[in-house]
């Protein structure tokens, strides 16, 4: 979509429609041909909410379409693999099949991504007709209780929040505050041979990635290295969740995956509810727990959510747009709202001309162009607008649902977007950004 072209309401919506349908393999949904030809787990959901007002039917498929992912334990894991073989961390690098009680007949990863998937099923089964609409709750609830079921058991500690375990398991893959702790993660050593003595071009050509989007817009070579060194660690401990958490260094209780898991955790509430159903008390009452221990990843100091380390118990004190997801959960009080308002009106941080960056102005890390560390995300963008109504910031959220759209009206579908001059970045025809758009034109 070119700037000339401003295209009206109808336009932007029949254009999102359509990359939603060219982006559909079947039931699922993958998230850019061309950069991810596989389906990933909180894209689906994106996509399935943003689907929701106008094909329910499919969003209801695209949710239920993950269940053949899903792990004996109940995991949902953040990829499941096409046969597409263009992929850099494919089948061969996880290597699922070899792993006991991973699914029958289907590739996956070995690591999840943020609960989004339960609250997008409470929103399909509200569109759909009354007696589909259960019946499709009856459907998709087994998978989403198993789910929530194995957070708990394998990823909840004494806390009360759940721990994870690789940035990918955030799915802001190389935001600031992970990449500061990855610090601690070696990285493939032939690699960081290579970087350290001016080779790094050869590191370079490894990637499958940088050959479709360039360099500057994805994580450096180095994050790399130490990312899938550390997924490499995991697979050899058998991706066994005890093992992990008591031997890596990588172990977090992340704001924004427990600001998700709340909002997810109400969702698979009102879902048992709907259908006469009653969560397991132990659940219930540990899904409690999760909430109020949200609170405690506010840092009085600088006045914002930080992720905790969870083996040192320190605060991550890196700066990132998830400081602003407890909106999202609903959990904050109304001073610490007004707080994180405020750095998301400030123009040193959070208020740049196409808001809202994934890593503050101020920050050592921000690049408008480098992926999680300062573009704007269409995803990161309807948690916080969100989050803003549900605090009662509204005409805040309107202007930020306000810049998404217009954003995405004069820079196309893309992956992401520079906050400084609204530039389109990374893949193109990005499933998300069509079905999020979908949502605010909906309203
Ligand atoms: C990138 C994003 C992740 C997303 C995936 C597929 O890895 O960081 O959040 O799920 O791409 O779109």
């Amino acid at each position: 979509m070119s700037e000339a072209a401003i295209p009206s309401d109808r336009a932007l919506r029949d254009a999102a429609l359509r990359v939603l349908a060219d982006n559909r393999r079947g039931d699922a949904t993958v998230p850019s041909p061309g950069l991810y030809p596989h389906q990933w787990l909180w894209d689906s959901a994106f996509v399935a909410m943003g689907l929701a007002a106008h094909d329910p039917g499919a969003a209801a498929a695209e949710l239920l379409s993950l269940r053949r992912g899903q792990w004996d334990n109940g995991m949902l894991p953040h990829i499941i693999f096409s046969d597409t073989p263009d992929y850099w961390e494919g089948p061969d690098f996880w290597r699922s099949r070899e792993v006991t009680g991973s699914p029958s007949g289907v590739d996956t990863s070995a690591i999840t991504q943020p609960p989004v998937v339960t609250i997008a099923a409470e929103t399909v089964a509200g569109r759909l007709p009354a007696e589909e609409g259960r019946h499709f709750l009856e459907s998709v609830y087994p998978m989403l209780l198993r789910y929530h079921a194995w957070i708990y058991r394998e990823r909840v500690r004494s806390s009360g929040l759940a721990v994870i375990v690789h940035p990918w398991e955030t799915g802001l893959d190389n935001s600031p505050p992970w990449m500061e702790l990855m610090k601690r993660a070696p990285g493939a050593p032939v690699g960081m041979f290579l970087e350290r003595v001016g080779l790094g071009r050869l590191n370079t050509k490894r990637r499958g990635d940088t050959r479709k989007v360039p360099l500057e817009e994805r994580q450096t070579n180095v994050e790399t290295l130490r990312t899938k060194a550390l997924a490499e660690r995991y697979r050899s401990w058998g991706y066994d969740s005890g093992v992990i958490l008591a031997r890596s260094k990588v172990v977090v209780e992340s704001v924004d995956f427990n600001s998700i898991l709340v909002r997810a955790n109400r969702a698979l509430d009102a879902i048992a509810e709907a259908l006469d159903r009653r969560l397991p008390d132990d659940l219930a009452a540990a899904m409690q727990k999760t909430e109020q221990a949200l609170e405690s990843l506010w840092d009085d100091e600088s006045e914002e959510y930080f992720s905790r380390d969870f083996r040192t118990q320190a605060p991550m004190r890196t700066s990132s747009v998830v400081t602003f997801m407890p909106l999202y959960a609903g959990t904050c009080s109304a001073e610490r709202a007004r707080s994180l308002v405020a750095k998301l009106n400030d123009p040193r941080r959070y208020a740049t001309p196409y808001p809202v960056p994934s890593a503050p102005l101020d920050s050592p890390y921000f690049s408008d162009r480098r992926y999680w560390q300062g573009p704007t995300w269409m995803n990161m963008n309807h948690f916080i607008a969100e989050g803003l109504r549900g605090a009662g910031y509204l005409d805040e959220a309107a202007t930020i649902e306000r810049s998404t759209v217009d954003l995405v009206r004069r820079s196309g579908f893309r992956e992401y977007y520079s906050p400084l001059t609204g530039e389109g970045l990374g893949a193109g025809d990005f499933s998300w950004t069509a079905a999020l758009v979908l949502e605010h034109l909906a309203e």
